[in-house]
C-alpha cells in the first residue's frame, strides 16, 4: 500500500508542523480538530509555522556556497544541500506555497476525515484519557488498511495499542519541535506491531524529509531522550550544587567533545519551563533536602523572572544582544 492521504489527529504544535511538512512534500494532508474553536486555534498556527519554514528557506539561499550553510541550512525542506542552489530553494519556495494552499485540510468531522486516509498520525495532548478518549472514537472509522501511528514523546505504545481496534498497525512515531530543522523520526513499535506497517512507516517518514531512526524495541524517551534527559540532569546538579558556573560546564563540555554547544546552552533552546516539569517529577522532588529540590527552587527563581530561554531572550545567556 503507498501513502497518499495522511491524517494528523491533533493540530498543536507538534500536529500543525507535521502536518505541513507532508503538505510541503505533496501529501493530501488533513488535521482533523474536535471543534471550531480548535480550527481558531490551529489556523494561526498553522500561518506561523508555514511561514517560518519559508523564511528559512529564504535564509538558505544566503548560505549556498558557506561552509556554515551545511549546518545550520533547514534539513527537513533541502533534501540535497550540496546541488542546491538559490533557484532551486526558490522553486521550493514556490512550490511550498502552493502546497500549503492546496494540500492541507482542516476537519472537524472524524468520518470525513479519517475516510481514505492510510496514514493517520496522532499528535494530541500528552494526557492518556484524551488518546485514549479520541482512539475509542477513531476506531471503527479508521480503514482497513490505514496505519496509526502516535507522536507520544513520554507514553509507549503498548499502553494504547488495545484501544485502536488495529494493534498491528499501530506505532510510535516521534517527531522533534521545528521538525523542519531538526529532522528526526523515532519509529518504534510495540510487541504486537506488525513488520509491514513498521518497514512502510520507516520508508514514509524518508519522504516527508526526515530521517527516520528505527528502534528495535519499546523503550520510554526514545533514543534522544534516554541520552539526552540524563545529560541536562547530570548539568543541572552540578550547577545546583555549586560545582561549577554554567559557563564553565558548557565549556568543558564543548572542548572535551567538540560538540558546539553545551548542556546549558541545550536547556535554553528546550525553555527552562520543561526542565522545571521534568525535575518536579522526580521522586526525590519530595524531599525537600534534595539536590533536585534545590535544583527546582534554581530554576522556579529564573522562571519567575522571565528567563526562561532563547525564545524569552535570557535564560542561562542572555540572547537580547
Ligand atoms: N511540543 C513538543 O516539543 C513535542 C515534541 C515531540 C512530540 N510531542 C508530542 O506531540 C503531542 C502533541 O504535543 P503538542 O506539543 O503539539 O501539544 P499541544 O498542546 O500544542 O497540542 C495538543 C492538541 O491536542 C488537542 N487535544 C487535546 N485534547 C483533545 C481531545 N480530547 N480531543 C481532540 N483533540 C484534543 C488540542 O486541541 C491541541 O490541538 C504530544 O503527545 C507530545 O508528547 C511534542
Amino acid at each position: 500500500m503507498s501513502i497518499t492521504k495522511v491524517v494528523v489527529a491533533g493540530g498543536g504544535v507538534l500536529g500543525t508542523q507535521i502536518a505541513l511538512m507532508n503538505a510541503y512534500y505533496g501529501f493530501d494532508t488533513t488535521i482533523w480538530l474536535r471543534s471550531e474553536a480548535s480550527v481558531g486555534r490551529t489556523q494561526p498556527k498553522v500561518e506561523r509555522y508555514s511561514s517560518l519554514m519559508i523564511a528559512d528557506l529564504e535564509k538558505a539561499k544566503a548560505l549556498v556556497g558557506s561552509p556554515m550553510g551545511a549546518y545550520v541550512y533547514p534539513r527537513g525542506l533541502i533534501r540535497d544541500w550540496k546541488s542546491a542552489t538559490a533557484e532551486s530553494i526558490d522553486a521550493l519556495i514556490a512550490a511550498a506555497k502552493k502546497n500549503f494552499a492546496e494540500k492541507l485540510h482542516l476537519e472537524t468531522d472524524m468520518a470525513k476525515a479519517l475516510a481514505g486516509a492510510d496514514l493517520i498520525i496522532e499528535s494530541m495532548s500528552e494526557d492518556p484519557k484524551a488518546k485514549i478518549g479520541v482512539y475509542t472514537a477513531m476506531k471503527d472509522l479508521i480503514p482497513a488498511d490505514a496505519i496509526l501511528c502516535t507522536n507520544s514523546s513520554t507514553m509507549l505504545p503498548s499502553t494504547f495499542a488495545e484501544y485502536t481496534g488495529c494493534p498491528e498497525r499501530y506505532l510510535s512515531l516521534h517527531f522533534a519541535n521545528t521538525i523542519w530543522k531538526n529532522n528526526t523520526a523515532e519509529v518504534m513499535g510495540h510487541p504486537g506491531t506488525a513488520k509491514e506497517p513498521y518497514d512502510q512507516v520507516v520508508a514514509y517518514a524518508a519522504q516527508i524529509g526526515m530521517v527516520p531512526l528505527q528502534l528495535h524495541k519499546e523503550q520510554p524517551g526514545y533514543i534522544l531522550n534516554s541520552m539526552l534527559v540524563p545529560f541536562l540532569d547530570a548539568a543541572e546538579k552540578l550547577w545546583a550544587n555549586e560545582v561549577a558556573d554554567v559557563e564553565t560546564i558548557d565549556l568543558t563540555w564543548r572542548l572535551a567533545t567538540g560538540a558546539p554547544v553545551g548542556p546549558f546552552q541545550i536547556l535554553d533552546i528546550v525553555g527552562l519551563e520543561t526542565a522545571y516539569n521534568i525535575s518536579l517529577m522526580k521522586p526525590e522532588a519530595k524531599d525537600p533536602n534534595s539536590i533536585t529540590s534545590k535544583l527546582i527552587c534554581m530554576l522556579k527563581e529564573k522562571i519567575d523572572r522571565g528567563e526562561t530561554g532563547v525564545n524569552a531572550g535570557k535564560g542561562f545567556y542572555d540572547y537580547s544582544k
